[in-house]
């Protein structure tokens, strides 16, 4: 289960990042997510090399796919993510995002992650242009900008990186691509409205909404706010 069809049907999609939830009760937060009404929930992989912190595993991505039916986003910051691919599909994972700042044939790989059965995605580091993403546009369905530095919740959101969002958007556009663009790093109500102008229409919130008083409204509020900005460039 994805949700293609929504985004294709022009929806703003919602993932909380389970990384802001309390590790001591995870399938709470999985559900917690789910009965807020979110699009899907955004896990993340650290392989303590890519980034300096590590995460969780296959085994929590199982875990959530116990858990939920709502569509799973597994973010991959590992630096030689191509054994694993499988053993995440396999898991659950619904997308499966490697970055384009690692060792191997990044194409390949995302070419065996749609074999499998996933929707393929393309990950950028704040530091990491566009153009380093171009050649890959026609292998993805998505492409995450990283509006922090990967490794750690609870950042604040990089503006610098709203110009490379424009640009992929347009670029997509121009190339008559169907691409979502993802944000994930500081979203909260106030980042998502310019990220939304810029062109994303996924939105990945850890802090922001595992912190809020009530998710469910936060949540609905998020949504509500992108959809008011969101420029697909379309006309
Ligand atoms: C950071 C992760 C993010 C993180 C976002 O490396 O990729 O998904 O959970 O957390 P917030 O929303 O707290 O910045
Ligand atoms: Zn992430």
């Amino acid at each position: 289960m994805d949700y293609a069809q929504q985004t294709a049907n022009g929806e703003i999609i919602i993932l909380p990042s389970l990384l802001a939830a309390d590790f001591g009760y995870l399938a709470d937060g999985v559900r917690q997510a789910d009965d807020a009404g979110a699009d899907g929930l955004h896990l993340d992989i650290m392989d303590g090399h890519f980034v300096p912190n590590l995460s969780m595993g296959p085994d929590v991505v199982a875990m959530a796919n116990r858990t939920t039916d709502i569509p799973l986003s597994v973010h991959l910051m590992m630096s030689k993510p191509a054994a694993y691919l499988e053993r995440f599909i396999k898991a659950g994972a619904d997308v499966l995002l490697i970055h384009i700042e690692i060792e191997g044939d990044v194409p390949a790989m995302l070419q065996q992650i749609r074999r499998l059965g996933a929707r393929p995605g393309i990950t950028l580091n704040p530091d990491t242009p566009a153009e380093a993403v171009f050649d890959v546009l026609p292998d993805v369905d998505e492409v995450l900008c990283m509006t922090v530095h990967p490794g750690y919740g609870g950042q604040h959101f990089i503006e610098g990186v709203l110009p490379k969002i424009r640009k992929l958007r347009s670029h997509i556009q121009a190339k008559g691509l169907c691409v979502d663009i993802n944000v994930d790093g500081g979203i909260d109500l106030q980042t998502i409205r310019p990220a939304a102008a810029a062109g994303a229409n996924v939105f990945v919130a850890g802090t922001s909404l595992y912190r809020a008083a009530n998710m469910p409204e936060s949540v609905a509020a998020m949504r509500a706010l992108a959809g008011q900005f969101y420029d697909s460039m379309k006309e």
